[in-house]
Parts: C-alpha cells; sequence; structure tokens
C-alpha cells in the first residue's frame, strides 16, 4: 500500500517585505501563485523513517531528517502518538534551492500523504497549523492556486484567478540559501526606514481578471536586489528574457530561479528557447498557472 501526492511549485508574483522582526522573520505581503511544476511524493510504510530522491537534482537533496518531508512526517506522527515509519520518496521536478518552495512542495505532499496512509483524516486547518509550523511557505503549498500570505507569509487569504497565465522559468547553476538572501536584503536596507509591507490592489485585480499585460506591469519583488547582490549574472538571464519578448522578468522568489510572463504559449515556448540559447541559464522550463495544490494522485 502507498500514497501518491502531487505538489505544485510556486512563484511570487509580489513580494512586499518589511524590516526584520525581532524572531529574525520578516513581515511580508507575499502574493502565491502556483505552477505546474511538480514534485511527487510516495508514502509506504516501513521499519523506520527513511527517503529517497530521484530526478536531475536529487543529489542536492538533503536524504536526513533536516529533509521537510522527513520533518512534516515526524510532526503528524508526533501529534497522533505514533511512530513516524514511512518510506517517503520524491520524484523531483522542481529545481533545488530555487526559489520555488520545492522543498516546502515536499513537506505538504509528505503531510498529506501521511494523513491519507495512516487514515487520520486531519482536518484542512490542522494539515494547515502542522504546515505552519514546518516553514512559511509550506501553507500555500497544500492549498496553491493563488493567496496572499501575510505575517511571516504563513497566513493565507486565497485569491480568485481570473485565467491561465504562461510562464517560463529560467533555472540557474546551483541554489541561493533563503536566509542569506533576507540577511542580504537586511544589509542593503540598513538604516532605511523599510515601510510595511502591503499588497497592492492592482496586482490582485490582475489576477482576477486573468489579464497578462497588467499582471506584468504590477509584478514587484523586494528581495530582487538582495538576489541580484548575491548573484550579479542573473541580470544577464533577466534581461535575455525580456528581449526575447518576455511581457515582464523577475526574480522568483529568494532566486535564483527567475520567472518570466508572456502573453500566450507560443511566446513562451520561444522565450524558453531563447534563454536556453543564451547560456545564461542552466536550463528553461515552461509552466502554466494557476495551479492546484497539494492532491493524492493515488491511494
Ligand atoms: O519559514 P522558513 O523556514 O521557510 O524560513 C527560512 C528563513 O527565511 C528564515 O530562517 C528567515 O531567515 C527567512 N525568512 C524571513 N522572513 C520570512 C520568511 C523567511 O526572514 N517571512
Amino acid at each position: 500500500m502507498s500514497v501518491t501526492v502531487r505538489v505544485p511549485a510556486k512563484v511570487n508574483v509580489q513580494l512586499a517585505v518589511g524590516g526584520a522582526r525581532p524572531d529574525g522573520f520578516h513581515d511580508l505581503a507575499n502574493v502565491f501563485l502556483a505552477v505546474g511544476l511538480y514534485d511527487e511524493v510516495t508514502v509506504r510504510p516501513a521499519p523506520s523513517l527513511t527517503i529517497t530522491c530521484a530526478g536531475p537534482d536529487a543529489d542536492q537533496v538533503p536524504l536526513d531528517r533536516t529533509n521537510l518531508a522527513a520533518r512534516a512526517a515526524e510532526l503528524l506522527a508526533a501529534r497522533h502518538g505514533i511512530s513516524p515509519d514511512v518510506h517517503i520518496h520524491i520524484d523531483k521536478d522542481i529545481p533545488v534551492a530555487g526559489g520555488m518552495a520545492g522543498g516546502s512542495a515536499d513537506g505538504a505532499g509528505a503531510l498529506l500523504a501521511c494523513d491519507a496512509l495512516w487514515g487520520l483524516g486531519s482536518s484542512r486547518d490542522e494539515l494547515l497549523a502542522i504546515c505552519a509550523q514546518l516553514g512559511s511557505d509550506v501553507p500555500f503549498s497544500l492549498v496553491g492556486g493563488a493567496a496572499l500570505g501575510t505575517g511571516r507569509g504563513e497566513q493565507l487569504t486565497e485569491l480568485t484567478v481570473g485565467g491561465a497565465f504562461h510562464w517560463v522559468f529560467a533555472v540557474a547553476d546551483g541554489g541561493l540559501s533563503t536566509p542569506a538572501v533576507y540577511a542580504e536584503f537586511d544589509r542593503l536596507n540598513e538604516g532605511a526606514a523599510v515601510p510595511p509591507p502591503v499588497a497592492s490592489p492592482a496586482l490582485l485585480d490582475a489576477l482576477a481578471t486573468g489579464d497578462a499585460a497588467s499582471l506584468a506591469a504590477s509584478l514587484t519583488n523586494d528581495l530582487q536586489s538582495a538576489a541580484l547582490s548575491l548573484r550579479p549574472s542573473l541580470a544577464a538571464t533577466l534581461s535575455t528574457g525580456t528581449s526575447a519578448g518576455a511581457l515582464a522578468a523577475l526574480v522568483s522568489g529568494s532566486g535564483p530561479t527567475t520567472a518570466f510572463l508572456t502573453k500566450d504559449e507560443d511566446s513562451a515556448e520561444s522565450v524558453a528557447a531563447a534563454l536556453m540559447a543564451s547560456g545564461t541559464c542552466r536550463t528553461a522550463r515552461v509552466a502554466r498557472a494557476a495551479a492546484a495544490g497539494a492532491t493524492i494522485v493515488n491511494a
């Protein structure tokens, strides 16, 4: 017996970052959009908790208890007084340490899969509370679609999406550490008064109407300068995509994946081809949004 859950990647169409809080986190107005690149997480009974991973970047994925999938199984089991005796297999297609919430996706996927395998029937709210314990982006991986994340990003308000958006993601060589990017954000803003983060009404409206040109005009990421400061070569990737016809380009979350919004599927294919030919990224992937959240695909 096994349970497999499919979980999407995300891009932040707005990432407004406030000043550092006493707990080290930053208050956010974080507009998440789930995109159609997926990891699949399969759990089955085993003598003890073990993890394997397959996929092009599998060698960069930790297979110990630091993996969010393992922590999800442990937290859920502890809450129910049982042992987390499962084998977790991750089929990884989301870039690792890329700013697309791949690790968070695996945490949400393992949580939903273990809940089904163990027949626990946890409510959505119980699962979301464990997701928030696992990390700021994990609740969104469970929910998918589009949502505004406030607090440190874990308090979600679901948003309406009025049409399909076509994206290209340029995958960089090597990852960026999220804490390092936030630390660089703090360094770049030292001494400055960082305004409280607020969601952009124009951006929410563009999502609701499904208008790609309006969404392109309102995309913002306050972590972009920090990611570019740590990885200056991303500037060339961004300009390659816009020269090839993307409506807009930005760093995805804390990077180093860069995201390109295009007007339609054909344009996405040609932007992806230009990015791959340019040598400014490792590969480029086309994906459509919004994608569904974590979903059981076999049980
Ligand atoms: O919540 P998560 O474990 O994904 O956060 C990873 C790191 O990213 C935190 O330790 C912190 O350095 C940074 N972070 C932050 N503010 C947030 C979310 C994350 O400073 N709202």
